[in-house]
């Protein structure tokens, strides 16, 4: 009997083209535990909507991340809001753990009282924001159990770094039990051509038929993230953004 296909897990990244040959061009995603570039609001924005926009109404998103991506946020929006963080760490002290728990409480007490202002603004038209949660995990296979357990969950992203891109992108089969794996990525470069000085690249240089990957067109990658995506690059500042999205052949 075939597997039941579950819903996708989808990578999403920002990355630079790097050239360090003639043949090879890699992509560039992080420099010294933060992103290569300063803040550029397109993305971030386009990021913050996708992930936490769910399928259908009640739903929460989950987003899978490695510790040191979990420490790049910034403190005081940590962990993400209207989300679900799963953070993957090796530490057997319980210092991540706790050190997680702490900051859900801190951030829900924030959040649930922002709630009761906007509860109090809007009366009977109030629609609750999707739960904010936080788990700490010690692999991919058993944040995919943990989440696979939830009846809330919505969409499956994957939000870095490069080792937990990594470890997603060697799932088996058998442990993907039949999800479609996507990437929706922003490329960034900059205006006068210049590169990013980067040192966490993605692990794959190129997403094309020959390493097993399809372009997906814009109406593919629209319905993907429930807005639209036009494939177009557009300009902030000295930057230059476009989002395009593939899907594992
Ligand atoms: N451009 C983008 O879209 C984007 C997205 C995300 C991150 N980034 C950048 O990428 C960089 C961080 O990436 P990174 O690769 O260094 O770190 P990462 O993947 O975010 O986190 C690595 C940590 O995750 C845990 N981990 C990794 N693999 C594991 C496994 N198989 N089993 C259990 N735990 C595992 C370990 O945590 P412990 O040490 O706690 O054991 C490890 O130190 C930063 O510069 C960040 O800004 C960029």
């Amino acid at each position: 009997m075939q597997p039941q296909s579950l819903p996708p897990l989808t990578l999403i990244v920002a990355t630079t083209p790097i050239r360090v040959s003639e043949e090879v061009t890699r992509l560039g995603i992080g420099l010294k535990g933060t992103l290569p570039w300063p803040r550029i609001k397109t993305d971030m924005s386009f990021f913050a909507r996708v992930t936490s926009r769910p399928p259908t109404a009640g739903k929460t998103n989950a987003m899978i991340m490695g510790r040191k991506t979990y420490d790049s946020v910034p403190a005081s929006l940590r962990p993400l809001a209207k989300r679900t963080s799963v953070i993957i760490s090796r530490d057997t002290t319980g210092s991540v753990q706790e050190g997680v728990r702490k900051e859900l409480e801190k951030r829900k007490e924030k959040l649930a009282a922002k709630a009761a202002e906007a509860k109090a603004a809007s009366g009977s038209g109030y629609v609750a924001d999707p739960e904010t949660d936080a788990i700490v995990t010690p692999c991919l296979d058993g944040a995919m159990r943990e989440l696979g357990s939830r009846e809330e969950l919505g969409k499956i992203y994957v939000i870095g770094g490069a080792e937990i891109y990594n470890a997603t992108l060697n799932m088996k089969r058998d442990e993907l039990q039949g999800r479609a794996l996507r990437v929706v990525m922003t490329n960034v470069v900059r205006k006068d051509g210049e590169p990013f000085e980067c040192d966490t690249f993605f692990p794959l240089d190129r997403l094309d038929e020959g390493n097993g990957w399809r372009a997906a067109s814009p109406a593919e990658v629209t319905e993907w993230v429930g807005e639209e995506v036009d494939g177009e690059w557009k300009t902030e500042g000295d930057f230059e953004v476009q989002m395009v999205g593939f899907e594992k052949i």
